[in-house]
């Protein structure tokens, strides 16, 4: 059908329309840009974990609605990093890079110290940092890290800022969870995983603990003006892979970005999901929800179970001295 000179050309046109078509339906499923173009101006938020991934991108696009935001990082040589750029890109001198270690609760009440000498409002509290699939370590305190960093130290956290948000109301904190939390299970019997370690396990179960964290925060700031919801981000390709053996060899990591390429999104369309629901208006009246995929979605059944959550409250409470220093 095709003469020999017009064989290659056919080929070359068919592989460019299904690349093409590929990035457009990976673009398409990756899901929409956040649309809404409100500014932020002088509104403080604070973003946890925001040197890279979800937590950068979300602070990019903060800074260029004039936001005030702190970028509540670990290595502060890589938040520094990350903060020149963005000041750079959105021309918002007001971004700053403030130490909180979440696997160490001195860090955490040191930062606290700092913000409120430095800020008498807060209007939105982001606690995006998280670790994922790590080996058995434990924070300064002795709690296994991933319930550490990602479930209590941002319990600590989010306690010790609960009045300058009431002060600040209408406000909102933005718990970023997982689908992951529906695979957990709270070990009642061994929630530091001290028995029995399995990293993914471990993963999980912190997910769900943020999910009854943010339920149970929810009941309690009935009527202060401060929402709390939890958003899934989506699977994004982000550091969070850092500990899984397979992302430490440099084949092995060519093969799975290469296999799951179609399937993950860029982080800036995993910041998208958190964005909505930090500012969208149709969510001023929302709270306690689980935000998947730009809508109110369901948890797993131990997600909304209220004894959990209460006994899980009154753990964190203790483990985190909320109440004694
Ligand atoms: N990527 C996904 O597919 C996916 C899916 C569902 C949920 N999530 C959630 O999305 C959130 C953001 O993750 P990401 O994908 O953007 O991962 P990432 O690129 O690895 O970013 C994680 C951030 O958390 C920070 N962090 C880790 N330990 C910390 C600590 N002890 N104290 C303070 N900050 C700490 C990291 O700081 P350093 O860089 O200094 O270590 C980094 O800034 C996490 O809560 C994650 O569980 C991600």
């Amino acid at each position: 059908m095709f003469s020999s000179i017009a064989k290659p050309y056919y080929y070359y046109s068919a592989a460019i329309t299904v690349v093409g078509g590929a990035y457009l339906l990976k673009d398409y499923i990756s899901g929409d840009f956040y649309k809404n173009t409100e500014k932020m101006t002088d509104k403080i938020v604070i973003v946890t974990g925001a040197n890279t991934g979800i937590g950068k991108e979300v602070v990019r696009d903060l800074a260029k609605r004039e936001a005030k935001v702190i970028m509540a990082c670990k290595d502060m040589d890589r938040c520094e990093n990350a903060r020149t750029e963005i000041v750079l890109e959105s021309m918002n001198k007001y971004v700053y890079c403030r130490k909180c270690d979440l696997a160490s609760q001195t860090s955490i009440r040191n930062f606290v110290k700092q913000f409120k000498e430095e800020h008498d409002k807060l209007h939105v509290l982001v606690n995006n940092a998280g670790i994922m699939r790590c080996p058995k370590i434990y924070t300064e305190e002795g709690i296994e890290m991933q319930l550490g960093v990602n479930h209590m130290g941002h319990f600590l956290l989010t306690n010790l800022l609960l009045d300058t948000l009431k002060n600040s109301a209408p406000s909102r904190i933005i718990n970023v969870s997982s689908n992951a939390h529906k695979r957990g299970k709270i070990k009642l019997k061994d929630l530091n995983n001290d028995k029995d370690y399995e990293p993914g396990e471990a993963y999980a179960q912190s997910k769900l603990a943020i999910v009854l964290f943010t339920k149970e925060l929810a009941k309690k700031l009935n009527g202060t003006g401060v929402t709390v919801n939890a958003v899934h981000p989506g699977i994004v390709r982000t550091e969070i892979t850092r500990y899984m053996k397979i992302y430490q060899h440099v084949l092995g990591r060519f093969f799975v970005n290469t296999f799951t390429w179609f399937f993950m999104k860029p982080p800036i369309k995993g910041a998208q999901p958190v964005l909505f629901t930090i500012m969208d208006p149709s969510l001023n009246d929302v709270t306690g929800a689980y935000i998947a995929d730009n809508k109110i979605s369901n948890v797993s059944d131990e997600a909304n179970n209220q004894e959990i959550a209460k006994w899980l409250w009154l753990v964190s409470e203790k483990w985190t001295k909320l109440n004694y220093v």
